[in-house]
């Protein structure tokens, strides 16, 4: 939540960062904000709402400078404003800062700094008091770098910050605690970002910034210090994106494109971990054949649409390598005391990697002595960092706020998990698992032609779009898509979606069934089909309008259904893969017919990585 992006070096530092800004979006959009250094004087620009206003504030000013700070940000403390927005500087504005989280003893800080300094504050923020208190301290230090440390000894909380100083204006401070950070290398130009879409552009060469060290960059260092100051040599990482990749190439939102590049997605991730011979490869991968014998039971723990991925992970390992399994939302797990020990294997699932509530039951689950293993989609982020072994999935950077192609990839590698489980424990026969793989490796090619009828899909969203509320039913497998399926909805179009297992409707929710309610029905589990068409049955006869998503071949459904979507035939189990596209499709173009926001819905952000 909230990007930041700081720049210092030889061309206009305004320039690279609003470019920046506009690649990390994404992760908050309620104001946006520059502060460049001229002259040794501080010249702030902000505004609310996204960068596109800030740029008509900015206007023709070239606000000139070869060292900046930029900020896009997703409201915490204080309402989206043009006072609340960042970056915020001290009294005498020597001093300016941007920061991404949340410094939880704001309140007692702001209250020393008005009733032992004086101090008046001009926002509501919490970041305020940063820029104070190192402005108060940059009185009596030598350096930026001094003050942040004296400011950070008084700060309690998550953050990434990075602050600039009229008197030291050839270089940017930046502290990261709980909150994504990067540093990337250029020639006689460096910068400071939350995140590598920033930077694609300028450098392919970064530092990933570890938790409690501050960076200290000029034109021609980057210099990075532990949390007692002493210098730290960081490896080189070279991102191997292109900037193709976090561009939208013709697409008309970055969802589409996203949702178009699945078959993509899930074909790298695969043959990322299987060998010619479809074996799967566990490389960089400790887990060892007695490991898996000797955990007693597995965590799946993740939020939002990674937890649904979790959903369906449950049902493969548990089916095929006969281990318990216990899916749980990040930000419960750690507050309801897990049992959990050395012979807990917890798998954290998620696309940024720096979700703090998975990052945070991650680390107790650590602390409990649970053997640690992370499915993860940005390479070097903390979740993967923090954890003991890393399946990443291969999806690209995923920039739209909605997650379609890190989901299916997620799945991917929750079927290989399940396998790889299944055989070492010798509770899949080797046929199985044959089969399994080539069926997996059929997909993408499936996936591919279904993508070229999306015709269908957009037509039914012009005729349904205006629904005020929407069910999601299925049995099995399909009632975890169902939950992936509402909240897709809910999130980009603003209608009411509720997702049940359809065989639990009857036990309350059916009451809610009226004439024209709509419902989407998933029925694409062979061993339930004929459970689900007694359900669909059940709410048909209270007048509800039922789409229907079934598997090629499976006709019956249409006598029940108002309209059938059809999805390529496959086995039960891997039918998520599929059926989950045109839920993802479906939301898209009812969003696009209600003139939503696509790819920045309100109130939500892409990297969630506060509590
Ligand atoms: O980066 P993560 O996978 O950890 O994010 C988890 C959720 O915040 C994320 O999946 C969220 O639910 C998406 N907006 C759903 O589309």
């Amino acid at each position: 939540m909230c990007g930041i992006v700081g720049y210092v070096g030889k061309d206009n530092a305004k320039d690279v960062i609003i470019d920046g800004l506009k690649k990390l979006e994404y992760r908050g959009y309620d104001s946006a904000g520059i502060a460049v250094v001229i002259d040794k004087k501080i010249q702030i620009k902000k505004h609310v709402g996204g960068i596109e206003n800030l740029e008509n504030l900015i206007g023709d000013d070239p606000l000139y400078s070869h060292t900046g700070i930029g900020h896009t940000r997703w409201a915490t403390h204080g309402a989206p404003s043009d006072v609340n927005a960042h970056p915020h500087i001290n009294g005498d504005s020597s001093v300016a800062v941007v920061h991404n989280g949340i410094i939880e003893n704001y309140a007692e800080l702001k209250e020393e700094l008005i009733n032992e300094h004086g101090v008046v504050f001009r926002s509501e923020t919490d970041t305020e008091v940063i820029a104070h208190l190192v402005g108060l301290f940059m009185k009596d230090c030598d350096s930026l770098e001094d003050a942040v440390y004296m400011a950070t000894q008084k700060m309690r909380g998550a953050y990434a910050i990075v602050a600039v100083a009229a008197k030291d204006p050839d270089k940017l401070v930046a502290v990261r605690k709980d909150a994504p950070l990067i540093a990337g290398l250029g020639k006689g130009s460096n910068f400071i970002a939350s995140d590598i879409p920033a930077l694609l552009k300028y450098v392919k060469e970064i530092y990933l910034i570890e938790n409690g060290e501050m960076v200290v960059v000029t034109p021609d260092s980057i210099k990075i210090f532990d949390e007692n100051r002493q210098e730290v040599k960081r490896e080189v990482f070279h991102v191997t994106w292109d900037v193709d990749a976090a561009e939208k190439e013709g697409y008309e939102h970055f969802m589409l494109k996203e949702i178009f590049e699945q078959p993509k997605g899930i074909s790298e991730t695969l043959n990322r971990r299987l060998d010619e011979n479809g074996r799967i490869k566990l490389d960089g991968i400790s887990l060892t054949k007695d490991d898996l014998d000797n955990f007693s039971k597995i965590y799946i723990v993740a939020c939002g649409t990674a937890y649904h991925a979790g959903l369906v992970g449950k049902a493969v390992i548990e089916k095929f390598a006969k281990i318990p399994v216990e899916v749980d939302v990040a930000s419960e797990f750690r507050y309801r005391d897990p049992l959990v020990d050395e012979k807990t294997l917890f798998i954290a699932i998620s696309q940024s990697g720096e979700t703090l509530d998975t990052l945070a039951a991650l680390r107790e689950a650590k602390r409990k002595g649970a053997r640690v293993l992370s499915v993860v989609n940005v390479v070097g982020s903390s979740v993967a960092r923090e954890s003991d072994d890393v399946f990443y999935t291969w999806a690209g950077p995923e920039i739209a706020v909605a997650s379609t192609k890190a989901y299916t990839t997620q799945l991917t590698c929750m079927y290989i998990i399940a396998l790889y489980m299944g055989l070492a424990r010798g509770t899949i026969t080797q046929e199985f698992y044959d089969q399994f793989i080539k069926d997996l490796q059929e997909i993408p090619g499936k996936l591919e032609e279904y993508l070229k009828k999306t015709g269908e899909i957009e037509a039914l969203a012009k005729i349904l779009y205006n629904k005020e509320q929407v069910f999601f039913i299925g049995r099995g497998l399909d009632s975890s898509i169902s939950y992936e399926g509402s909240l897709k909805l809910k999130e980009i179009s603003y209608i009411n979606s509720f997702a049940i297992a359809a065989g639990e409707l009857k036990h309350g929710t059916i009451a809610l069934m009226e004439p024209g309610t709509l419902v989407l029905a998933l029925a694409t589990q062979d061993a339930l089909y004929e459970k689900m068409i007694s359900n669909i049955q059940e709410i048909k006869a209270r007048g509800a309008h039922v789409l229907s998503v079934a598997k090629e071949g499976n006709q019956a459904i249409e006598m029940q259904s108002n309209e059938v979507i059809y999805i390529p035939y496959c086995r039960d189990e891997i039918a998520p893969l599929l059926s989950v596209v045109p839920l993802q499709l479906f939301s898209y173009y009812v969003a696009k017919e209600r003139g939503c926001n696509i790819d920045k819905p309100k109130n939500l952000a892409k990297s969630v990585t506060v509590e």
